[in-house]
């Protein structure tokens, strides 16, 4: 997905663009808040989560397959109270031991990662028995109206959207790859409804 010129030249930046919407801040606020220890973010991104991790969070591993996406996010970690570092992989295979993080938190990442439950038995597999996984992500609404559109929009979204899907249960996905859900907030943000269906909350392995 990153070897093509446009996803190498254009795509970080149409993220990045994106990525900034004030809309998200509040969620970002919510989910980082809970982030304690060693802490894995999957899809790191241009790092608009940093400035959210509080002390509980001792150090944060920042995986992207994005290499310009990466050095962004390094330029964001500089002003980081937190030890940042940084991986270039791929959330289905994690380049860490088994049941070496406290904490996984994936921001808006679930919707484009091509293999969303062989990456979420990834982050099952890495998280220690007593550990936790934080998500925020945006997924297919309730509404049968909604529904619709996200499954008409999808195809060409995914195209200009560096793969983004408008229509994965991400409830389900995150069941199906073997976590429990402790607590699930779900409901639209501010915006076109196929977008916006929100799905916060955190799981156990
Ligand atoms: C919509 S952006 C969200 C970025 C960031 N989490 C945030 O909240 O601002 C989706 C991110 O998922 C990353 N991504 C795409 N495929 C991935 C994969 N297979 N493994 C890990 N991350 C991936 C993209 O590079 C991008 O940084």
């Amino acid at each position: 997905m990153w070897h093509g010129r446009r996803q190498e030249r254009i795509l970080p930046h149409l993220i990045n663009l994106a990525m900034r919407n004030r809309e998200l801040v509040p969620y970002r606020e919510r989910v980082l808040s809970a982030a304690e220890g060693r802490v894995l973010e999957i899809g790191i991104g241009s790092g608009f989560n940093l400035p959210f991790y509080s002390s509980h969070a001792s150090e944060v591993l920042g995986l992207d397959p994005s290499p310009r996406l990466i050095d962004m996010a390094r330029r964001a970690a500089g002003g980081s109270s937190v030890p940042v570092t940084f991986t270039e992989g791929s959330a289905e295979a994690i380049p860490l031991d088994d049941g070496s993080i406290d904490t996984v938190v994936t921001t808006w990442t679930l919707c484009s990662i091509p293999g969303a439950v062989q990456a979420l038995e990834e982050m099952r597999r890495v998280l220690k028995p007593a550990g936790q996984l934080l998500f925020v992500e945006h997924g297919l609404s309730p509404e049968t109206n909604v529904r619709k559109w996200q499954d008409r929009l999808t195809p060409i979204w995914k195209r200009i959207g560096g793969g983004c899907h408008l229509n994965r249960p991400i409830k389900s996905l995150i069941e199906i790859a073997g976590f429990s859900i402790d607590r699930i907030d779900t409901g639209y943000a501010r915006g076109l409804k196929p977008m916006t269906f929100m799905f916060e909350g955190r799981a156990r392995p």
